[in-house]
């Protein structure tokens, strides 16, 4: 005979996952599960690694630093989600040119370049 699932256990895990879901970033939070590191990899690299067409270079940590400092992590992630283009005629496009990316992700990408450029040495 078939047991029903019981719903006076499944309720509070519901609603648990919901709270928890509710309770989550709002804007543009990187979720630890995203790994902003690999999205970098995959979509940012290919300008930022060595400053391609224009890009900021990921070993220009002074220049990383100051962009922070100056405009904020949060106007940097801005950015990078609906692209960018300097005075100085350079592009950088929208997600970094990949659509199916993800404003977390984005964020994510962006709080690895914060990581590698301005964060002192962490454990
Ligand atoms: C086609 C090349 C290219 C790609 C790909 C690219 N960028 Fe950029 N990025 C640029 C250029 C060009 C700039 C402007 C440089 C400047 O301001 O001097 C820039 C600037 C930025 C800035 C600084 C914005 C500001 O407010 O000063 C951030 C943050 C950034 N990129 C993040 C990313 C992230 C994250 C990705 C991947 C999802 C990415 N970029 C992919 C070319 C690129």
């Amino acid at each position: 005979m078939n047991t029903p699932l019981r719903p006076r256990l499944l309720g509070p895990a519901l609603i648990a996952g919901l709270l928890l879901a509710a309770g989550g970033p709002v804007f543009a939070d990187a979720p630890a599960t995203i790994d902003g590191a690999a999205i970098y990899e995959e979509n940012c690299a290919t300008c930022h690694r060595r400053g391609k067409a224009g890009a900021i270079p990921l070993t220009d940590t002074a220049a990383w630093s100051a962009r922070v400092k100056e405009h904020g992590r949060d106007q940097l992630v801005a950015r990078a989600i609906k692209g960018f283009s300097t005075p100085a005629g350079d592009e950088m496009p929208s997600r970094g040119g990949n659509d199916d990316l993800t404003d977390a992700q984005v964020a994510a990408a962006v709080d690895h370049i914060i990581r590698q450029t301005t964060a002192p040495a962490t454990p």
